[in-house]
């Protein structure tokens, strides 16, 4: 087994996310106890702005662990052993028109849902494939925690490009739905055991035991009442609780007004109410803009702030998207064997989804990966949605591998947020006008196809 002090590196350093990975890091120090941090992007620029705040965030802990900053991977991965993924491919400039294109067309207008989630899948499956190849070239076995979206097309084109890496694909949102459910029923998160299937952004729980009592009854009445957030929607934790992600929140209550069975993931809600989604998004100004007019443009201010001045504003989100990251990596490392949700092949988990799909369930974290646990069958309804998403993921890597227009239509019009297959042509075209530097290949069968 890897022994510590440990070498990390961040892939997607210049991310909005690294200082808030960082303290949490910092804070686990004596769990996790690190060497070197390095950072590593392919925009160096903006890497540069973040870099310092990193430094002051673990100057704040410790004096002995290295901080690297480079946008050479030999440099960032040599020897690591571990590294962390948050690469967003194209940047925040791709993800607004991810969003704008399809509200355009009259459809749900999202960063991992939707066309919009398909068109950052095409652009992000082949440089996860580079990253996994140059952290194997560079590191001796180094365990990659994914969380560079989006995670359900990303880890799929993993699985058939480079099936044995060491790669493992989490998502933050189920936890943050445990933290709000813990906070509903008043008790701390890490007292919550769930169950739970689906895909990644695609799933519900279907059990919520504290002391081994299902507590879903009990939260069904109060989403019944002010949805996934506590009464008065006090913040149990600043990252998803600006009035954008208030409403998702909101949204699970007339989604479990239709099916109570199960509660969802909140993504569910741009599959299942999308037409409601549509109205209340505005096609000039979505969730990319919320995010660099405040995230982002908060985070370079405090930056600026202080190489001016010397003192650090508070300016990033410390919560569980760190505390999360933290947690899967230090099991992989000691072989814990702690049970989290995190994206796995089905192998029989879920009995009645196919062998291969990548999906989301709880599982023990070991170090040789993870272990899922042993779902059953699962009912008609969700096989049935689940089977067609997965259907729509599966064609896109598909589209992306064979640079296939045709395919890449396909898994457009399958999607649910999309309501007709001219819809699925009219936003696939656009997109691909707009992603001529990320798709050449389906820029080029595009053209022929016109051409024949
Ligand atoms: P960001 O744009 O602030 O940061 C991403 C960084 O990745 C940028 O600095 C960019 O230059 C860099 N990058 C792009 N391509 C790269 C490549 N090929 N190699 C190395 N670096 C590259 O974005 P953000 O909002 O901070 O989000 C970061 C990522 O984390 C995104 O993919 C986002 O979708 C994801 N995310 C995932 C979850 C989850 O639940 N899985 C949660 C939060 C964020
Ligand atoms: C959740 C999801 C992530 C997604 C993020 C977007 O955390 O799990 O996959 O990237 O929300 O948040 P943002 O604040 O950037 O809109
Ligand atoms: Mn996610």
């Amino acid at each position: 087994m890897t022994k510590p002090p440990f070498i990390l590196a961040i892939a997607g350093g210049g991310s909005t996310y690294t200082p808030g990975i960082v303290k949490s890091l910092m804070v686990r120090l004596a769990d996790f106890p690190l060497a070197e941090i390095r950072l590593y992007d392919i925009d160096g620029e903006r890497q540069d702005i973040i870099a310092p705040v990193v430094e002051k965030v673990i100057r704040d802990h410790s004096q002995s662990i290295k901080l690297t900053v480079t946008t050479d991977p030999e440099v960032a991965f040599s020897h690591a052993h571990f590294v962390f993924a948050q690469m967003r491919v194209g940047q925040y400039n791709m993800r607004e028109q991810d969003e704008k294109i399809p509200l355009r067309h009259g459809v749900v207008g999202q960063e991992t849902c939707g066309p919009g989630g398909l068109a950052y899948g095409l652009r992000t499956i082949l440089p996860m494939v580079e990253l996994i190849d140059l952290v194997e070239r560079h590191a001796d076995n180094a365990w990659i925690v994914n969380y560079s979206n989006p995670a359900a097309i990303v880890a799929e084109g993993v699985r058939r490009l480079r099936p044995q890496a060491r790669v493992l694909n989490i998502c933050d949102m189920p936890v943050a739905a445990m933290r709000n459910i813990a906070a509903v029923l008043g008790v701390d998160r890490e007292a919550v055991t769930v169950n739970y299937f689906g895909l990644n952004h695609f799933g519900w729980f279907t059990q919520v035991l504290v002391d081994g009592v299902d507590r879903l009854p009990q939260l069904r009445e109060h989403i019944a009442r002010f949805g996934l957030l506590t009464e008065d929607a006090a913040a149990t934790d600043p990252q998803h609780s600006d009035p954008s992600w208030v409403k998702t929140w909101r949204n699970i209550k007339p989604l479990m007004d239709h099916f109570p069975e199960y509660l969802p993931n909140p993504y569910m809600q741009y599959y299942l109410m999308p037409n409601q989604i549509v109205e209340h998004q505005n096609p000039g100004y979505t969730r990319a803009n919320e995010v660099m007019d405040g995230r982002e443009k908060k985070l370079f201010a405090a930056a600026a702030e202080y190489k001016k001045t010397g003192i650090l504003p508070d300016a990033f989100h410390v919560g569980v998207h760190g505390s999360f990251i933290v947690d899967v990596t230090r099991s992989l490392a000691f072989d814990l064997r702690q049970r989290h949700l995190v994206i796995v092949e089905n192998r029989g988990a879920i009995a009645n989804l196919p062998y291969d799909a990548m999906v989301e369930v709880p599982a023990y974290i070991t170090a040789n990966g993870p272990e899922a646990v042993t779902v059953g069958k699962i009912p008609l309804f969700y096989k049935g949605l689940i089977e067609q998403q997965l259907a729509c993921e599966q064609l896109l890597v598909e589209a992306t591998l064979e640079g296939s227009y045709e395919k890449a239509l396909q898994a457009f019009t399958l999607n649910r947020t999309v309501p007709t297959m001219q819809h699925a042509k009219a936003i696939l075209d656009d997109m691909i006008a707009a992603n001529q530097d990320y798709w050449p290949q389906l820029a080029q069968a595009y053209k022929e196809g016109i051409a024949q």
